[in-house]
C-alpha cells in the first residue's frame, strides 16, 4: 500500500509527480504530500486525495524544480493527517523521505533516536527511518547513499523507499525490500514509482529493484546499483515495458470499475488466446508444459490467496478435484504462512494475485519454497514479485485493474483456473477427452455471453434502485455458486458499505436464518443443475421468511422463476464456469447500489488495492 513518485532530471517535477500520483492512488488514498526541489523547493502533505494536496499546493507547474517526491498513503502507523502523511522530513529538514511498507522495530529504534536528542512530529515509522539515516549520517560522516544503506541493514519490516538530501541535490537514493519499486530510464532523466504507470508516457525502459537492492540515482552521473546487503555493485536489468496509456484512462466510462466490468469480454479472451488449443484437443499453459511431471505426479495442491483471489482459489479447489481428481486445499495466506502448515517436497502450491505484490500471499510462497514445494503463480501484474518469486507460472494478462474493487482480474483468474484444470485432467487421465472439449468450447463462448449480460444493466439498475437503503444483505450459493456468491457479497461491501454475508445455500439453515426477515434481500445464485430441487427448497426457505429474493438463474429455469422478486436470467453453461457468468450482475448490482449511495467505487473507504503490509 501507499504508492510513492520521484523525478529527477530537466523538466518540471511537480506535474509529473502529481500525475503520477494519481495513477497510484490504487494503492492508497487517505493522504498525500510531495517534496520539491530547485528554485523553488519546498514540502505540501495534507490528509486526502492527491486533489486536496493540489489544492494546498497550488500552481508549482512553472516553479522550476526539476527535482521531486511525491507520496500517496494508506495508514498504517499513525492516523490519516497532515503531520502523518509524506515525505517526512528529518530533524534538521535536510533530509525527506517518502515510504511504502512497515517498518517493524521502528519504536525500538525511535527510543535509540530520542535518546540521543532526536524529536518526532508524527506517530509514523517512516519518520522513524528518515531519522536514524540522518543521525547515521552524521554521527558517521557519511554520504547519504551509505547513510541509508546502515540504517536499512539495521531494520526489520518491509520498504520501497526513494530519500533526497539537500546536502546531495543532485541525487536521489531509492531501495526495497518487500515493497514494489521501479525506475523509469529517460534521456538525462530518471522517474522512480511503485509501477511504471507514472512514466509510461516519458520512456518505456524500465528496472524493476529486486529485494535487497538500493540504487543512487544521480541527475548528471546516472545511476549505481548495489547490494543492501553486501556492498556489491549490481549490473542492472533493463526492460522494455508494455504498458500503453490508454489502458490505464477511464475511456469514456464514468469510473474504472465499470470500465473493467465491461472489458470482461476482451480481457477473457486475452487469458485464453494462444493456450486454449481445442482443435489441436490440448491446452497450453507453458508454465505447466515445462513442468510436466510435477503436475503429474504432484498428490496435492495448496492454494494461498487473500480477498477475491482466494473467491477464485475456492472455485478452483472444486473444479481441480473434480476434473484432476486432486486433492485440494484453499488458504488465507495470512494465515497459511503464521501456522506451521504441512508441505511435503512434490507438493504443488499455487499462489493467487491479481497484483503479484500482496504481502501475506508473498510470504506464503517464501514458506512453501522453503518447505519444498513447487510454487506456481497466477498473477495478472507482469514482472510483480510474486510472478518472480515462484517456480513457474501463468499471467491473466486481464490488463491494469485500477478500480480497487477487482472484477476483470476475478473472472480472468477462473478463465485460467478453468484452462488449468482441464489441462491437469488430461494429463492425469481424469477427464474424458467429451468433457475436456465440451468444458474448453463453452469457454471459447463466455465473451459473447457476457457481452449478453452486460445487457441487463437497466434491469440490474432497477434493482438496485429497490435496494440500495438496505442495510444486510445475504448471498446464497451451492456448489461453484458458493464461491461467487462469496465474491458478490464482498464486492457489496467493499465499496457500498453494506453489510453483506455470502453463505453455502444450505449452511444458511444453521446461524444466518435468524436474520431473514422482509427487510432482508437475498441473493440467490441458483443456476445448479445437479442438486436443482435442492437450490429450489433453500429458496423456498427463505421465501417463507418473507425475504425479498434476487434471484440469478440459468435460462429456461422455471421453478426458482416462481419464488422470486426478481430474477436475472444469464445463458446456460456448464456448471464450473457460472461464477464467471454470475459474477457479472453481481458486479452491476454493487456497482449501482454503491452509486446511488453516493459512495466512492474506484476509492473505497479504508481500502487499496495493493496490500503490501501484513
Ligand atoms: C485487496 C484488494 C482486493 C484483492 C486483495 C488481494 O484487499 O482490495 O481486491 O482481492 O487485496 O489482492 P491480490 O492482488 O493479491 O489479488
Amino acid at each position: 500500500m501507499c504508492g510513492i513518485v520521484g523525478y529527477i532530471g530537466n523538466r518540471e517535477a511537480y506535474p509529473i509527480i502529481v500525475k503520477g500520483l494519481k495513477r497510484l492512488e490504487y494503492r492508497g488514498y487517505d493522504s498525500a504530500g510531495i517534496t520539491l526541489f530547485g528554485k523553488a523547493g519546498k514540502t505540501f502533505k495534507t490528509k486526502g486525495k492527491v486533489a486536496d494536496l493540489e489544492r494546498i499546493a497550488g500552481n508549482n507547474n512553472n516553479a522550476g524544480n526539476t527535482l521531486g517526491l511525491g507520496h500517496t498513503r494508506w495508514a498504517t502507523h499513525g492516523i490519516p493527517s497532515d503531520h502523518n502523511a509524506h515525505p517526512h522530513l528529518s530533524n534538521t529538514g535536510r533530509i525527506s523521505i517518502v515510504h511504502n511498507g512497515i517498518i517493524e522495530n521502528y519504536a525500538s529504534l525511535k527510543k535509540i533516536l530520542t535518546e540521543n536528542g532526536y524529536s518526532f512530529k508524527s506517530d509514523t515509522d517512516t519518520e522513524v527511518l528518515v531519522n536514524l539515516i540522518e543521525y547515521i549520517k552524521l554521527s558517521q560522516d557519511v554520504k547519504i547513499g551509505r547513510a541509508v544503506q546502515i540504517a536499512l541493514n539495521q531494520v526489520i519490516g518491509a520498504y520501497a523507499i526513494a530519500v533526497f538530501d539537500l546536502d546531495r541535490p543532485e541525487e536521489i537514493v531509492v531501495a526495497k525490500l518487500g515493497s514494489p519499486l521501479a525506475i523509469g530510464l529517460g534521456t538525462d532523466e530518471y522517474f522512480i514509482a511503485s509501477d511504471a504507470s507514472p512514466f509510461i508516457e516519458y520512456t518505456n525502459r524500465t528496472i524493476y529493484l529486486d529485494d535487497n537492492e538500493m540504487a543512487v540515482i544521480s541527475r548528471d552521473k546516472g545511476f549505481k546499483m548495489y547490494s543492501i546487503t553486501s556492498d556489491k555493485a549490481l549490473t542492472p536489468k533493463i526492460q522494455e515495458i508494455q504498458l500503453s496509456l490508454e489502458k490505464i484512462e477511464k475511456a469514456g466510462y464514468d469510473h474504472f470499475m465499470l470500465k473493467e466490468i465491461h472489458e470482461q469480454p476482451t480481457a477473457i479472451t486475452d487469458t485464453f488466446r494462444g493456450r486454449l488449443l481445442i482443435d489441436k484437443h490440448t491446452i497450453n499453459i507453458s508454465g505447466i508444459e515445462q513442468h510436466l511431471d510435477v503436475f503429474k505426479n504432484a498428490e496435492r495442491i495448496t492454494i494461498v490467496a487473500c480477498g477475491t483471489s482466494w473467491h477464485a482459489g475456492l472455485v478452483a479447489e472444486y473444479l481441480f478435484e473434480d476434473a484432476a481428481r486432486i486433492p485440494v486445499e484453499v488458504e488465507y495466506a495470512s494465515e497459511f504462512r503464521y501456522r506451521n502448515p504441512v508441505i511435503n517436497k512434490g507438493d504443488i502450491v499455487i499462489a493467487i494475485s491479481q497484483s503479484g505484490e500482496t504481502a501475506d500471499t508473498l510470504a506464503a510462497i517464501k514458506l512453501a519454497k522453503e518447505k519444498g514445494a513447487f510454487v506456481f503463480g497466477i498473477c495478472n501484474v507482469v514482472g510483480s514479485s510474486i510472478a518472480r518469486e515462484a517456480d513457474s507460472g501463468a499471467y491473466t494478462h486481464a490488463g491494469p485493474e485500477i478500480g480497487v474493487a477487482s472484477t476483470k482480474a476475478f473472472t480472468t483468474q477462473l478463465t485460467l483456473i478453468t484452462m488449468m484444470g482441464l489441462r491437469l485432467g488430461q494429463l492425469r487421465g481424469t477427464i474424458s477427452s467429451q468433457d475436456f472439449e465440451r468444458v474448453g468450447k463453452q469457454l471459447t463462448k463466455l465473451p459473447k455471453l457476457i457481452e449478453r449480460v452486460l445487457k441487463y444493466d437497466s434491469l440490474i439498475q432497477e434493482i438496485a434502485r429497490e435496494y440500495k437503503d438496505a442495510t444486510n444483505f445475504l448471498y446464497l450459493g451451492r456448489g461453484y455458486n458458493f464461491p461467487a456468491a462469496l465474491e458478490g457479497a464482498l464486492k457489496l461491501k467493499e465499496i457500498s458499505y453494506i453489510h453483506a454475508e455470502g453463505y453455502p445455500a444450505a449452511e444458511m439453515k444453521h446461524g444466518p436464518i435468524a436474520l431473514i426477515d422482509e427487510n432482508m434481500p437475498v441473493v440467490v445464485i441458483a443456476t445448479n443443475k445437479g442438486h436443482y430441487e435442492k437450490i429450489v427448497s433453500n429458496v423456498q426457505e427463505i421465501k417463507s421468511r418473507n425475504a425479498k429474493i434476487i434471484a440469478i438463474v440459468s435460462k429456461g429455469d422455471e421453478s426458482v422463476k416462481l419464488l422470486s422478486d426478481h430474477v436475472i436470467e444469464i445463458p446456460e453453461i456448464t456448471e464450473s464456469l457460472v461464477p464467471i457468468l454470475a459474477s457479472v450482475p453481481l458486479q452491476l448490482l454493487s456497482y449501482h447500489i454503491a452509486i446511488m449511495r453516493g459512495c466512492n467505487v474506484d476509492q473505497p473507504r479504508n481500502l487499496a488495492k495493493s496490500v503490501t503490509v501484513e
